[in-house]
């Protein structure tokens, strides 16, 4: 199974990429056979807005070139898993992640991702989870990829979504859904 992890904070280090990371890790111990994982960061990365050109729909493709957006849609286009991680700002996904998805519009037209596994992963400090993942599975769903679970977590200094015992569950959650142990659940 190629997988991709995707976190979409400008830090690198920061709440979403150690949830990202705690994601992998327990893929990793899964006994998930095969695993092919790519992690990548928005940290550092430039994702400029759609235009709206619609040069996509015959094309195939994005056709801005001068930013990673063309590197990380083969990424998916490769990958089984997607898990897609945001902070929330403001009650929703941040702009790098939010272009990442209005981009990704170069692969809806032939529905490039249809039937991709994917696990929607958002964290804030206090609220506004809920909404940011309403945005990344209305995306999924446009995509036509398959949601196996959400991911959720807390914490607002670099680190402290670890804490969060209900996001660690939800975790183990996914990752069992993944191995098969337990059937997905609607979420
Ligand atoms: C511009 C901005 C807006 C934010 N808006 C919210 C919000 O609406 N709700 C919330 O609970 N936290 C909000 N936060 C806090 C972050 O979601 C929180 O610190 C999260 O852990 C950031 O993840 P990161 O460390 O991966 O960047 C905001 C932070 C920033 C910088």
């Amino acid at each position: 199974m190629r997988v991709l992890a995707i976190s979409g904070s400008p830090l690198k280090n920061g709440n979403t990429s150690r949830l990202i990371n705690a994601i992998t890790s327990e893929l990793e111990k899964s006994g998930v056979t095969d695993l092919k994982i790519k992690t990548i960061s928005l940290a550092g990365s430039t994702i400029r807005p759609c235009k709206s050109c619609r040069k996509c729909i015959k094309e195939g493709h994005c056709v801005l070139k001068s930013d990673d957006f063309s590197r990380f849609a083969r990424q998916m286009k490769k990958s089984d898993l997607i898990i897609i991680g945001s902070p929330v700002y403001f009650h929703d996904v941040n702009g790098p992640v939010k272009n990442m998805i209005d981009r990704s519009y170069s692969l809806w037209h032939k529905r490039q991702l249809k039937g991709k596994k994917v696990i929607p992963v958002a964290v804030c400090a206090d609220s506004g989870d809920d909404r940011a993942l309403e945005t990344l599975k209305i995306w999924a769903q446009a995509q036509e990829m398959k949601i196996i679970r959400t991911v959720s977590g807390h914490g607002y200094k670099a680190g402290e979504v670890l804490k969060d015992q209900s996001a660690i569950g939800q975790v183990k959650d996914a990752i069992k859904t993944i191995a098969g142990d337990v059937s997905p659940k609607e979420t």
